[in-house]
């Protein structure tokens, strides 16, 4: 079992002056969902995801060494330009300092470099899918592609472990966004190897019916949040339904497990869509509350049970921590759910937007040194 210190980099063994990678990373959804954290982004329970295939963030991690030879200049700070689709994006800075800073201590090495960080979305900025996920996961990937050239006997397991972790450290989430189809993070007694520290695959023989599994993202609400995750994550300290969420969680895990493994989509159906509504009851009930669904969120919710009554087909739906709907369904119903959604639900997406994605599998090297 990898403990915290096994991710300090302490044996470089090899000298690199430059070189460039690029990685996608995708986004992911949570099933069970991680709502609450303890000190350095353990999460207060186990969570598990879908990886999605088309929502994705592509970083290009441009490194050259640094010659500190100037009095002037000392390797005091990390050196980094962040370029959005090509062009200079300050905003952008302060997280990816923060995100450095984090991860300094497993990754010494970092500023001996000057880094060229070029990102881009597959989805659009402001479509209130979360790009901290597969950007935090995106860039991790590149940074372990650097640490292994600085030590090449790392083994492939150590690799995705140590980028899992260094995901987590930039964004909770980020974990579930490295590699596998499923994601389990957090640890937790029926999955082997679980983690709180990364994420792991879901290691159980998966039902057919899950494969292709497909997520429509309805896109409610563009705007940006009114409460970020990182303060709602917060308010689970003193929540007064805590201690029963923490207790619920890994129950619904379990239960999920065995529904990943049977395929029984009713009880899919339960665990999921309950799930998605505790998250946003908890924030209901947390002070100061807040509520981050839209009528037109309630609208969609209302006519997925109305039309799974009707027609009998298992469509169901999630939420993150926003406005927008996931909508979840087998393959096989495809055809029929895409026409209830263009028929029944387009009329509340904000511009009459939405994304069709499925289960993807996880990082994706596009260009290696
Ligand atoms: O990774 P964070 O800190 O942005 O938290 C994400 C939390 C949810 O998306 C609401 C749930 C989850 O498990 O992904």
């Amino acid at each position: 079992m990898l403990s915290e210190t096994d991710f300090i980099a302490n044996s470089i063994s090899s000298d690199i002056n430059q070189g460039i990678f690029t990685w996608s990373a995708p986004s992911n959804i949570a099933l069970v969902k991680y709502w609450g954290k303890k000190q350095d982004q353990i999460p207060a329970n186990p969570s598990i995801s879908f990886t999605l295939n088309n929502c994705k963030t592509i970083t290009k991690l441009g490194f050259s060494k640094r010659h500190f030879d100037k009095l002037s200049e000392n390797n005091s700070t990390f050196s980094f330009d962040l370029l959005f689709e090509g062009k200079p994006k300050e905003e952008f800075k302060p997280k990816i300092q923060k995100f450095f800073e984090r991860i300094e201590k497993y990754c010494p090495y970092l500023k001996n470099f000057h880094f060229t960080i070029d990102t881009q979305n597959t989805f659009p900025h402001s479509s209130g899918i979360a790009s901290s996920a597969s950007g935090m996961a995106a860039l991790a990937m590149n940074i372990m592609s650097l640490e292994k050239e600085l030590n090449p006997l790392m083994t492939e397991e150590y690799f995705y472990k140590k980028a899992s972790f260094l995901a987590r450290l930039g964004s909770g989430s980020a974990c579930r966004s490295i590699k596998g189809n499923i994601v389990v993070w957090g640890e937790h007694q029926e999955i082997k190897e679980s983690s709180d520290l990364f994420g792991v695959p879901f290691s159980s023989e998966l039902h057919s019916v899950f494969n292709n599994y497909q997520d429509t993202i309805l896109l409610v609400d563009k705007g940006e949040k009114q409460v970020s995750s990182t303060v709602g994550h917060d308010l689970m300290h003193n929540h007064p339904y805590a201690e029963q969420r923490f207790f619920q969680a890994p129950q619904n895990l379990s239960k999920l497990k065995l529904v990943l493994e049977n395929g029984n989509l009713d009880e899919f159906i339960k665990i999921v869509e309950s799930e998605a509504l505790t998250l946003h009851a908890m924030m209901m009930t947390s002070m100061p509350y807040f509520i981050l669904m839209k009528p037109n969120t309630l609208e969609i919710l209302n006519k997925i049970w109305k039309y799974r009554n009707e027609t009998k087909i298992p469509v169901c739906f999630t939420l993150d921590a926003g406005a927008n709907v996931h909508v979840l369904y087998p393959e096989q119903y495809k055809n029929e759910t895409l026409q209830f959604i263009k028929d029944e639900l387009v009329g509340y997406c904000q511009n009459g937007q939405y994304i069709c994605d499925e289960i993807g599998f996880g990082s994706q090297l596009i260009l290696e040194n």
